[in-house]
Parts: structure tokens; sequence; C-alpha cells
């Protein structure tokens, strides 16, 4: 149970003090009945604003099919952010809702976002293992034996003291070619093929875990059930 003024603020609704005008314009009900106090408690499963379910109210979980040119911080210094592609009441959330480490300016694809501080902590984590796979269209023809050197496990990036996870090569044809990793360094695919003396010309990220971009259109999201994780 939770009181309904702060549920509402912490959704990304209304502050606290518009609260009360919402109740007292009989525009919340819980089980389908009028309430008439913003400071009682609830049950957010079962109230409705305007007859719409509150908006995930356990934690928000979305994907975002991040376009190239959008940055995933909160500094608009560097061109527009991903933020500005999801609701203004996603970013009033409290906690915010944040990206699931980040893309590159020039990297597309599947991106996580959420309030949910302890899926950023479980998807990130170096111990987390979450598969990565990308698109990579490089800057020449692709040799075979890529395959094997991704996936020694001994590959060094430069300024680095620890080799790269064994990583998963598959060439899709002479220029593309899809790479499956499950640790996330910084600009770990580009430098992976830079090391080797390839250049990535243009990269997209597919699928993120168990969750793929599926048909979902370029700069739209989709939620996330977070009862399935
Ligand atoms: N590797 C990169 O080089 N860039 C990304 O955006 C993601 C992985």
């Amino acid at each position: 149970m939770r009181r309904l003024d702060q549920l509402l603020s912490s959704l990304g609704y209304c502050s606290r003090r518009e609260a009360v005008a919402l109740v007292k314009a009989k525009r919340v009900k819980q089980n389908d009945i009028v309430l008439t106090k913003a400071d009682q408690k609830v049950d957010p499963h079962a109230i409705t604003l305007d007859g719409e379910p509150l908006e995930a109210p356990d934690g928000l979980l979305a994907m975002l099919h991040k376009p190239v040119g959008y940055v995933c911080t909160h500094n608009d210094g560097e061109g527009p952010t991903i933020y500005e592609l999801l609701p203004d009441q996603w970013l009033r959330r409290n906690p915010a809702v944040t990206s699931v480490g980040r893309l590159d300016k020039d990297t597309s694809g599947l991106l996580l976002v959420t309030d949910i501080g302890s899926l950023v902590h479980r998807f990130t984590s170096p111990k987390a293992d979450v598969e990565k796979v990308y698109l990579a269209e490089l800057d020449r023809e692709l040799d075979p034996q890529l395959v094997e050197i991704f996936a020694r496990g001994d590959l060094m990036l430069r300024g680095e003291d620890k080799p790269c996870l064994p990583a998963r090569l598959e060439i899709v044809s002479s220029q593309t070619a899809r790479l499956t990793i499950t640790e996330g360094r910084y600009h770990q695919v580009r430098r992976m093929f830079a090391s080797q003396g390839w250049h990535v010309e243009k990269l997209h990220r597919e699928r993120f875990g168990p969750h793929d971009l599926g048909d979902l259109a370029e700069g739209e999201w989709r939620l996330i059930p977070v009862d399935t994780l």
C-alpha cells in the first residue's frame, strides 16, 4: 500500500499538491470507487486516473530503438539525447528512467531504459554475463581468421591490461559481421575490430540478453513487462 499523492508523483503524473486537485476533481478511483483523500493509502494496482490504470507501478523497463545521432547522456551539449525520444512523464518519475549502459552516438539499435536500479546493476555488472549482439559493417573484406582471434579470449585492447572475454563472430557477408560479446567495455566492438586493422563503418545492436528489437521502428520504444524478468 502507498500514499496516493506520493504514488502519483513518484510515477511522474503530477506533484503531490496537484494530486490533491486530481482527487478533488474526482479523477482518481480505486476499484472503480472515487477516492476522496490524497493522503490515503492505496493499492497501486487498483488505481485508475481518468479511467486508465497507472503506468508501470512496480517499476518501468522498456526497450528503445536508438537511432544514430542520439547520445545516451542527460546533457544535450553533444546533440539530441535519447531522453527526447521517451515520454516526459518517464523523466519525472522518481527514481528517473535512465539507460542500462550506453550506445555510442554513432551506434543504433536496442537500448534498455529503466527506473529499477537493481536491474541496471544486474544487466551491466561485469559478472552479469549478458549477451549483446551487434551487426557491424566494416571498411573492407573480413578475414575468416577473425572468428578464431575473437573466440580465443586473449585479445588485448589498447590501453587495457586484461584481455577481452571470448566473443562469437559470424561472418554474414564479405563486409558484414555479427558479433556477440558479454562485456561492455568502452567502444568495445569498434576497438576489437580496430585492434585487427578493420574500421567499423556502421554498428547496430540487435539484441541485449533475452530482448531483441523485433519490428520496433527506429526512434520508437516498447514497454517490457517487469513480471517476466
Ligand atoms: N561497442 C561499440 O564500439 N560501440 C557501442 O555503442 C557499443 C559497443
